[in-house]
């Protein structure tokens, strides 16, 4: 019997009953995840060992900040200082959260994407034309005692270990910003101090597998909207970064974070680091799971190009006009994904 998809808000009530990719989910031809555009086995991103940061190697290691940010703008991090269990505890309970069946998960469904705390699907169903293939659940989560009584209660331990899980992402977060702004030759605080009362925001990632995955994504290519955005992924493969004209698909290794930069990067560091491309493919036999961690500015925040790397003289003038994240934020979730990029509207233009 062929049970009725039109009627399910999330794909992963979808993918278990279907053989073929619904139309919604097909994208054009010249919009694919073509796989000879790939870089499967060459090129990686670089792994940067953090255990040495605060030893006589500092600023060894500041440099190879400097050139990640500056060259791919996505980097990997081992002996980060997130304990393995709090790791181990975060993806299982988010594996959990999204086996638990339809009517336990839709109470949380909402397509407002002015909600701190809402389970939805695809990225944004109230302006895009394709849907891809992922669920989502996103939280706000600084200060953690502002938002836990909105996240969801089963499982029963889901509030207890995604709190744990993001006061030590928040925690390397800090020491992060603080070898980023070294590394773009700033007061090591200044980054963090640009940010306001900060902001700190997960999504729990859930891409089903795909009976056609060469038709469709779980994310296309995007860039992110916040400051910096660590990433940790299960075993599965299916981040995919952009570089010289190039998809380098970036394989998980255990108990590393990926690390990138988003939007708000770019402008406070006038376009140095800047907030670079990338998209999830899907497969047809694992489900994957993925769980940024987006840090970012409060919403009051304003946030403009520092003025150490303005230099009118030496022709590095400021590329961006400075604005409220709040404004940024709504401009970001008003226009679909991937078609025009959010950045350029504030960007001062040249007479
Ligand atoms: C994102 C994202 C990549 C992934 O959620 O913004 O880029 O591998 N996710 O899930
Ligand atoms: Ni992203």
């Amino acid at each position: 019997m062929q049970t009725s998809t039109t009627s399910k808000l999330l794909v992963s009530d979808i993918a278990s009953s279907v053989d073929r990719v619904p139309s919604s989910y097909i994208r054009q031809i010249s919009d694919r995840p073509n796989i000879s555009d790939v870089d499967i086995f060459g090129d990686s991103i670089p792994l940067i060992d953090l255990q040495e940061l605060y030893g006589p190697s500092r600023a060894n290691i500041i440099h190879q900040f400097a050139h990640a940010c500056s060259s791919y703008s996505f980097f990997q991090i081992k002996n980060h200082g997130v304990p393995e269990k709090t790791i181990e505890r975060m993806m299982t309970v988010a594996r959990e959260f999204f086996h638990q069946p339809e009517s336990e998960r839709v109470k949380h469904y909402s397509a407002d994407t002015k909600k701190t705390t809402r389970l939805s699907t695809s990225f944004n169903v109230g302006s895009e034309k394709v849907s891809n293939w992922r669920d989502f659940l996103r939280l706000h989560c600084l200060p953690i005692e502002d938002f836990i009584n909105e996240w969801p209660s089963h499982p029963v331990s889901f509030r207890e270990i995604t709190a744990e899980y993001a006061t030590s992402v928040r925690a390397l977060v800090l020491i992060l910003l603080e070898a980023i702004s070294e590394s773009l030759g700033l007061e090591k605080d200044r980054v963090s101090n640009t940010l306001g009362k900060h902001g700190q925001h997960m999504a729990l990632n859930y891409y089903p597998p795909c009976p056609q995955p060469d038709l469709t994504f779980g994310l296309p290519g995007h860039k992110d909207p916040n400051l910096i955005t660590v990433l940790l992924q299960d075993e599965v493969s299916g981040l995919q970064v952009f570089k010289d004209g190039k998809w380098i698909a970036v394989h998980p290794i255990p108990n590393t974070f990926i690390v990138n930069m988003g939007d708000q990067m770019q402008v406070i560091s006038n376009d140095k680091y800047k907030s670079v491309l990338h998209r999830a493919v899907v497969n047809s036999d694992k489900e994957r799971i993925s769980i940024p961690t987006f840090y970012c500015p409060s919403f009051d925040a304003v946030v403009g190009p520092q003025q150490e790397l303005i230099n009118e003289e030496e022709d590095s003038p400021a590329i961006y006009r400075s604005f409220t994240y709040a404004e940024y934020y709504e401009k970001f979730w008003d226009r679909a994904l991937a078609t025009e990029s959010c950045i350029d509207t504030f960007k001062i233009s040249k007479t």
